[in-house]
């Protein structure tokens, strides 16, 4: 199996980048250790703290973002980072060519019962005009992206990457502490029977997507004319992950629970690195209105709407919007 560094050179990924990249990974390993010590870890508890989206903070999720955050300043790779627990974007070296933004620890409602929980990150080029203080430089398109990917803390922890030369999958080995190659080029198949939605929240959504929910619902007594599975892991990398590996299409669509905030899902550090692996691995990755990653941003923490996965279904879904 091949290493993680002469992976990417086949790609022609810059050496740069992959100090970068492997700079990523050495925090992620050490987060990696502490997600399987558990209880052992004292990490498991909620601090008294809310994060700038009003969400309560867990111990491990704190510790997460400083062993990035740290890390990836020190470096002098990095012009500055965004992360889903600080309030803005906080500035690293002023001449650092890469901006990084990241989810420490997506779907951290798992981590107390033990189940998937993962890092998300996108990297961008660092425009040189700007003050590395600055959060506008962070307002980048998804498909400015050079690079995204995933850590998955599951049974075996797994690296999915992108740097535009399309998704792969890497096992972190422990007898040698590095990341395999196990999977190049992993294909999203373009058809599927199984989808992934928070049904509790079905009569808040648009009638668009309730339609479209109901008519896979039917299954083969509706218009489909097949049955459909449903699978919600609660934590987007696990539910992508499943994607990736054999279809699926995953949605938090609009809704109108809480009129102030009709999106869940982060576009800088989850919609856009996942729709950059879904759309490299051969899947579609939209909002109801168009392509995630043509999206401009507005601001680093922005929400927004998300249907993605198997191409064919995902086109099944926007055409109740037409
Ligand atoms: O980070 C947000 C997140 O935890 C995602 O990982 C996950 O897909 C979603 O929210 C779960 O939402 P809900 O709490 O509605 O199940
Ligand atoms: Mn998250």
């Amino acid at each position: 199996m091949q290493r993680l560094a002469p992976a990417l050179r086949q790609d022609n990924v810059p050496l740069d980048l992959i100090s970068l990249i492997k700079t990523i990974l050495a925090a992620t390993k050490e987060i990696s250790f502490r997600v399987s010590q558990g209880h052992l870890s004292d990490l498991m508890g909620s601090t008294l703290d809310e994060n700038i989206q009003g969400e309560v903070q867990k111990e491990l999720d704190v510790v997460a973002n400083e062993l990035l955050k740290d890390i990836l300043l020190e470096s002098g790779f990095v012009k500055a980072i965004s992360s889903e627990e600080e309030d803005t974007s906080v500035a690293g070296e002023k001449d650092g060519k890469y901006l990084v933004s990241f989810d420490p620890l997506d779907g951290s409602s798992n981590i107390e019962i033990n189940s998937l929980i993962g890092t998300i990150f996108s990297i961008h080029e660092a425009p040189s005009d700007m003050d590395a203080s600055d959060p506008d430089m962070f307002k980048q398109a998804g498909n400015k992206q050079i690079c995204a990917g995933y850590v998955l803390y599951g049974p075996s922890t797994m690296l999915v990457m992108t740097t535009g030369s399309g998704t792969h999958f890497y096992v972190l080995d422990r007898t040698h502490g590095g990341f395999l190659l196990v999977e190049r080029n992993v294909q999203v198949p373009t058809d599927t029977q199984e989808f992934a939605v928070n049904m509790s929240n079905q009569r808040f959504w648009q009638a668009p997507m309730q339609n479209y929910i109901s008519d896979l619902l039917a299954g083969d007594t509706g218009p489909r004319g097949k049955n459909f599975n449903m699978r919600w892991i609660a934590a987007m990398v696990g539910d992508i992950h499943r994607v990736l590996t054999r279809g699926g299409l995953f949605t938090y669509p609009q809704d109108s629970k809480n009129p102030k905030q009709p999106h869940k899902l982060r576009l800088m550090y989850e919609a856009n690195p996942m729709s950059f692996l879904i759309e490299q691995a051969g899947g579609l990755a939209m909002t109801s209105e168009g392509r995630i990653m043509d999206m401009q941003p507005n601001s680093i923490h922005q929400r927004v709407e998300v249907i993605m996965g198997s191409k064919n279904e995902v086109e099944a879904c926007l055409a109740y919007y037409k």
